[in-house]
């Protein structure tokens, strides 16, 4: 089986598991920014990772554009956000990411990495607004996400673990 996978990372975490991936698998990889879908279409697995902002899993967008087009193909998401893994919070993220079109698409998460000197303005101003917003909250009521968030405030931190591409390497046995 021929397989790609498609990646969209800011900070590099993802990228760090698209490159674990490529070791096992030898599939291809491709910026999402880049792949153009005639050359997509050639494969036969074709696997999203991308970085979680803001709730939403960086790259989708080339999914939903595109999903008329690869029907038939073996498609994962590989998602990958701060927080340690949550069912209940995994599955909110699922349901608010893969609605419509979307939807069955199986996904699968990994933890990332916190560095606020690396992100962009932008990105530190919004993480300062929101971690100014989730410390008048009770800790107690944190999410999973928020939680991970307070704690990260002001460090870099690296959680990235093979262990996580365990589930997805298990899915790409049993496509192939
Ligand atoms: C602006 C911004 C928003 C974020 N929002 C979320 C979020 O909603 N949920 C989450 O788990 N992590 C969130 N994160 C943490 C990132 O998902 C984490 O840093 C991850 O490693 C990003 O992937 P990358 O390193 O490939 O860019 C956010 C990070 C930034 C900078």
């Amino acid at each position: 089986m021929k397989g790609i996978i498609l990646h969209q990372s800011k900070y590099g975490a993802t990228k760090k598991y698209v490159d674990w991936l490529i070791d096992t698998t030898r599939y291809h990889c491709l910026e999402t920014k880049k792949a153009a879908i005639l050359a997509i279409v050639q494969y036969d697995v074709i696997i999203l990772a991308g970085g979680i902002y803001a709730s939403g899993i960086a790259g989708l967008s080339f999914l939903k554009k595109n999903i008329d087009n690869l029907k038939g193909k073996q498609i994962a998401v590989f998602c990958v956000g701060a927080s340690p893994f949550d069912e209940d919070a995994f599955k909110q993220i699922c349901e608010h990411n893969f609605k419509d079109s979307l939807q069955g698409i199986p996904c699968f998460y990994g933890r990332g990495a916190w560095n606020e000197s690396a992100m962009t303005l932008r990105d530190r101003t919004l993480c300062k607004m929101l971690q100014k917003a989730v410390a008048k909250k009770e800790p107690s009521t944190y999410e999973p996400w928020e939680k991970a968030l307070m704690c990260a405030v002001g460090q870099s931190c690296d959680w990235t673990d093979k262990a996580y591409l365990r589930p997805l390497f298990n899915w790409i046995k049993a496509e192939s």
